[in-house]
């Protein structure tokens, strides 16, 4: 694979109650509605640009302090997303994996989600990690304290730790690094979202609303990343 395709795409779906407003919804659930239609089309254009891996960050740890009703609302589209439309993730060929703290959940929500996961666990055309529930802090924090068990019981060696020993401690074990970070929204930063693999990633920001976000702009941001790298010379 050349140098200057993404192997890796991550997504942070910024945006959705913003738009919600904009178009006078009264329920900014409308907005996250749309984000839902969005982010199911973004599979398939990633699918056309041959995109192996994408990454989807739907509900981070800090997302949990928003109002009960809300994080309901949430989680129920959720769930409807996992039970009525995994017949598009299958007819599209996309394994789906869902990674983050699922401490935090529900058993019902826990439930839909292995189920899911067992649907598409044979699709191999696209693999989506949803990132739900997840922080990346959190992540490296639950890797660590796997680590410190894995040393006390002697299955791991005691001050051996490398970055590829620790890399399978983390919730992307074997899968590549994120090349580019796509974040819609306007906002310029990555709200906790994978500080280790993100760490060579180049950082693409657009303004538009994540309802709004088109095969377009997914090209847009493509062409930035090719550029990056003719730039670099490779
Ligand atoms: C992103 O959109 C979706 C989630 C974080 C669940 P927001 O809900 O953050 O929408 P804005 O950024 O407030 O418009
Ligand atoms: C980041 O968006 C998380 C998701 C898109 C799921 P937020 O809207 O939660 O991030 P902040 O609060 O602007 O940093
Ligand atoms: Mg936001």
């Amino acid at each position: 694979m050349a140098e200057n395709t993404v192997r890796h795409l991550g997504v942070i779906m910024d945006g959705n109650r913003r738009w919600a407003k904009q178009h006078m919804f009264e329920s900014v659930m409308r907005g996250h509605e749309k984000g839902v239609d969005t982010f199911i089309d973004l599979c398939e254009w990633c699918e056309n640009a041959g995109i192996p891996y994408l990454t989807v960050y739907a509900f981070s740890t800090e997302n949990w302090k928003r109002s009960q009703k809300e994080v309901s609302d949430l989680f129920k589209l959720m769930r409807r997303f996992f039970v009525e439309e995994i017949h598009r993730c299958i007819e599209m060929g996309v394994r789906v994996r869902c990674i983050g703290n699922f401490d935090l959940m529900t058993e019902e929500d826990r439930r839909v989600i292995r189920e899911a996961e067992e649907k598409t666990k044979n699709e191999s055309t696209l693999r989506l990690q949803i990132a739900l529930s997840y922080g990346g802090r959190d992540e490296i924090l639950r890797a660590a304290m796997r680590y410190a068990s894995d040393v006390k019981r002697g299955t791991e060696a005691e001050g051996e730790l490398t970055e590829e020993s620790f890399e399978k401690y983390l919730y992307t074990a074997g899968i590549p690094d994120i090349d580019l970070v796509i974040r819609t929204g306007g906002d310029r930063r990555l709200s906790n979202f994978f500080p280790w693999q993100t760490t060579y990633a180049d950082l693409y920001f657009t303004d538009v609303l994540w309802p709004d976000f088109s095969e377009k702009l997914l090209a847009e941001a493509l062409d930035y990343y090719r550029s990056v790298k003719i730039n670099k010379g490779k």
